[in-house]
């Protein structure tokens, strides 16, 4: 039996996609192709990946790489620093999707703790595109001061706790201009799976507890949460059995199979699953769906979770062994056929940049 299901302009708004100097993890023609082998017409990528994009010739080395490999359409954030890039936006904007602010540490060096900088950068990022952050904990209530000062759209990136589900429930309630988007690791695992996972199961926000995991359901259910997005952040196996190893994990390829899984079990339906990937995302960030741009998904089909069957570069995936449902069975960009179920069919640089072609005003 099959139940075929038609998603128009699925989008992930949160991938590391790395290339450049952080090939050996991933290119952009690997991981756009893992982005398509899970069903997404288009990522946006974020800045921490060297060099980071962080200044405009940074930002154009990273332009042409991408615009020549991708094979799905694509947007790149640029990243807020400690020492004040705001002085370049004027020179970026028309280039990218939005501005992602570090406040908490991760990979990377872009990390921004002091609150007179973070201010900067809301005083001077135009205010037509988003604000992604990176904030946890009280530091979420210290970002919606400054929402509440410059009324500048803000999406809050991998939401983990019950206690930042709270503080962003009631920022809504205020009228605050938010969203909110939660990653699939943060569903389906906790830090009670951390012994067994060893550094695979390590990413930051870290596995946080069962009582978290079941506020974030809770959260969905009650349609507070506009995004599930996979922070797809891969580094090689090799690196992960060093004994200091990196945080993030791979997600692209399993986030829909995941959340294929919650429609098989009843915790979500059909209308919250396209609103989570695909309408909210577009509209957020302000992306217009071309035609004939879409994904054919079999939710009938139940599997098992394989490297072997991962176009990620990494080749590995913290849900391996894991048995979900949905295969995607096509991809369709722009009227052209770009994935079978198992082969890439777009020629590399295939994907393009939406911010300079799909812009709503
Ligand atoms: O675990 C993570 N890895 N979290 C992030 O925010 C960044 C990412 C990476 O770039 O590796
Ligand atoms: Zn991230």
């Amino acid at each position: 039996m099959s139940r075929l299901v038609k998603i128009s302009g699925m989008v992930d708004p949160h991938v590391h996609l790395r290339g450049l100097e952080w090939s050996h993890k991933g290119t952009f023609h690997s991981e756009t192709s893992a982005a398509l082998a899970g069903g997404y017409w288009a990522v946006l990528d974020m800045p921490n990946t060297p060099p980071s994009t962080v200044r405009q010739s940074g930002l154009q080395t990273k332009l042409n790489a991408i615009d020549a490999e991708a094979v799905c359409d694509w947007g790149l954030y640029y990243g807020a620093t400690a020492d004040n890039n705001s002085a370049t936006y004027p020179s970026i904007i028309d280039d990218v999707c939005g501005l992602k602010i570090y406040n908490n540490a991760t990979t990377g060096d872009l990390l921004i703790d002091t609150q007179t900088i973070r201010e900067q950068h809301f005083r001077y990022w135009p205010a037509h595109k988003p604000i992604a952050v990176h904030a946890e904990g009280e530091t979420v209530v210290d970002i919606l001061q400054l929402v509440r000062q410059y009324r500048k759209f803000t999406h809050f990136c991998h939401i983990s706790t019950a206690e930042e589900i709270g503080y962003l429930s009631a920022a809504k309630a205020e009228g605050l201009p938010v969203s909110i988007g939660i990653c699939p690791h943060h569903l389906y695992l906790s830090e009670n799976d951390v012994p067994h996972l060893g550094a695979l199961g390590r990413m930051k926000p870290e596995l946080k507890t069962k009582a978290d995991v079941n506020a974030l359901w809770q959260a969905i259910s009650e349609g507070v949460v506009d995004v599930i997005e996979s922070d797809h952040a891969p580094h090689t196996l090799a690196e992960k059995l060093m004994p200091t190893p990196p945080s993030g994990v791979p997600g692209l390829e399993t986030t829909l199979p995941l959340l294929g899984l919650a429609l098989h079990e009843g915790r979500l339906t059909l209308e919250q699953i396209v609103a989570l990937v695909a309408d909210n995302p577009r509209h957020i960030f302000h992306l217009a769906c071309p035609p004939e741009t879409y994904t054919l998904i079999d939710f009938e089909y139940t599997y098992i979770i394989d490297r072997q069957n991962l176009h990620t570069r990494c080749g590995w995936s913290p849900f391996e062994g894991m048995r979900v449902v949905g295969k995607i069975i096509e991809v369709w960009i722009r009227g052209q056929k770009v994935y079978n179920g198992e082969q890439i069919l777009a020629p590399s640089g295939f994907g393009r940049n939406l911010c300079h072609n799909s812009l709503i005003p």
